[in-house]
């Protein structure tokens, strides 16, 4: 049990992985399985109850960590009641793919081009194994694997290798996983000294939210008590585009690297430009107690950081505090993004044909609120920060119409014609329960 700010969160019973970040820099793998025989499915879940890693441990071991969550999917396959089922949260209940055009997962991105079996039915038990090293990572596979054998009603159906760098940079060169918000009661403090810590019913079921009620929970209170929702999305990035783009609107490498940052509100070293608008300070970047400490209400117009930058879009802080149009702590979330396929080397401006991106997992107690407001309202479209016609310009749905404004003196500069260059390869949503909601489901008898 913790107690920091009056919440005592049941951190024994809580996944670490729904909680905590992960060590830096990390190996890891993403595993999907189907449930073809619900008994075997039990004896599973029994089975990575042993294994999978409370929160409350102070460490994990050897920095390894296993995360197991379900589709809807996964727990009819369980054979959890009907009853039950239908207390999930409705998205959850129709999945992402089903919520595509919602999502604005349309064109190169809808379920029809996703990865099968990524959006399908067959989807039932997603694992993510995680460590800081490579030897470490093959014993807890191998682990989830045993936790296989002799299950031939259970098949592994999906599997995506993922890593981190120690610059915890990404396909397009930025560094990412720098702002997190803090939980009330997990003992973690937050990356943002100016945001208080959400309350814990924001991130973990069973707690009072920031609304001051408790979120809807799915019962029985057992199955949903100290789970969460995760939302799992494998994303394509299309690098060389990206820095073929840039190349045709600079006229060096320095305003490369500017128009870069002006998109993602921060620098390639994770320096904010809120702090340092006109060059990189890859000291600034580096260092977790100055650089995600920052507002944006000093800077309405965007001339330091673009209102239409990717990371202010996301998390706009404190912008719309005055007007009072937008409470940001209804729309913030645990963030886990992890590279998977080879970077692009450094200087090339050609697709290779090789896939690589991002696995983005996000976990909250409210997927409509948190990740879908974020990606529907603040990242597809651009109405809240009075430019309708423009979405995110990192990670928009981009057509030929889409463009960027970066507020500037004398006169504002626009970028025309950005083409898509993110691309969805597939997606779940999850729910990480509880260990004794595992336990629970383990001794179903329907
Ligand atoms: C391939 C797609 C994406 C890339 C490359 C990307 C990259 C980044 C980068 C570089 C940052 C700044 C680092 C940081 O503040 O931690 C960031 C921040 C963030 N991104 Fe993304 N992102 C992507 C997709 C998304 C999506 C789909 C969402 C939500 C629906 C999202 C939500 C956020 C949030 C909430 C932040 C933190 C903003 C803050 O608190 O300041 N991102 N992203």
């Amino acid at each position: 049990m913790a107690a920091t700010t009056g919440v005592t969160l049941e951190l024994d019973d809580i996944q670490a992985g729904a909680l905590y970040e992960r060590p830096s820099p990390y190996v890891g793998t993403y595993l999907m399985l189907r449930i073809a025989d619900r008994a075997d499915g039990r004896e599973l879940v029994r089975r990575l109850h042993r294994i999978v890693n409370p929160a409350g441990a102070a460490d994990t071991p050897d920095n390894t960590s296993l995360t197991v969550a379900f589709t809807y999917h996964g727990l009819k396959a369980l054979g959890v009641p009907q009853a039950s089922l239908d207390s999930f949260a409705p998205e959850f209940r129709q999945g992402m793919a089903a919520r595509a055009d919602v999502l604005g997962d349309v064109g190169e991105s809808a379920p029809d081009h996703w990865e099968k079996p990524l959006g399908t039915d067959e989807v039932h038990v997603a694992i993510a194994v995680l460590s800081s090293d490579e030897e470490q990572l093959q014993a807890a596979i191998e682990k989830a694997h045993r936790a296989l054998t002799e299950l031939p009603g259970v098949e592994l159906i999906w599997h995506q290798d993922c890593y981190q760098l120690a610059t915890g940079r990404t396909s397009f060169g930025f560094k990412d996983g720098i702002s997190q918000p803090a939980v009330e009661g997990s003992g973690r403090r937050p990356t943002n000294p100016h945001e208080r810590p959400l309350k814990a019913g924001e991130i973990v079921l069973g707690y009072p939210d920031e609304t001051g009620e408790l979120p809807p929970m799915p019962t029985p209170e057992v199955l949903g008590r100290n789970g969460t929702y995760v939302v799992f999305r494998k994303l394509h990035t299309k690098v060389a585009a990206y820095r073929a783009y840039l190349r045709t609107r600079a006229a060096s490498r320095e305003e490369e690297n500017l128009l870069g940052a002006k998109m993602v509100g921060r620098w390639q070293s994770g320096a904010p430009l809120a702090l340092s608008p006109d060059q990189d300070d890859p000291e600034l970047g580096s260092d977790p107690l100055r650089n995600n400490d920052f507002l944006f209400a000093d800077d309405p117009r965007g001339f330091k950081c673009p209102v239409g930058a990717h990371a202010r879009r996301a998390n706009p802080r404190d912008a719309f505090d005055q007007d009072g149009s937008v409470d940001v702590r209804l729309h913030r979330m645990i963030r886990r993004g992890t590279s998977y396929g080879p970077m692009l080397p450094d200087g090339v401006l050609e697709d290779d044909g090789i896939d690589r991106g991002i696995v983005f997992v996000f976990a909250g107690a409210h997927i409509k609120r948190q990740f879908e407001f974020v990606k529907t309202q603040w990242l597809n479209d651009g109405i809240f920060i009075g430019a309708p016609l423009e979405s995110d310009p990192l990670v928009g749905p981009h057509d030929e119409s889409s463009g960027f404004t970066i507020p500037q003196r004398p006169i504002r500069r626009r970028l025309q014609n950005l083409p898509p260059f993110v691309v969805t390869r597939g997606g779940e949503y999850c729910f990480a329960p509880s260990l004794r909601a595992l336990r629970w489901l383990a001794e179903l008898d329907t």
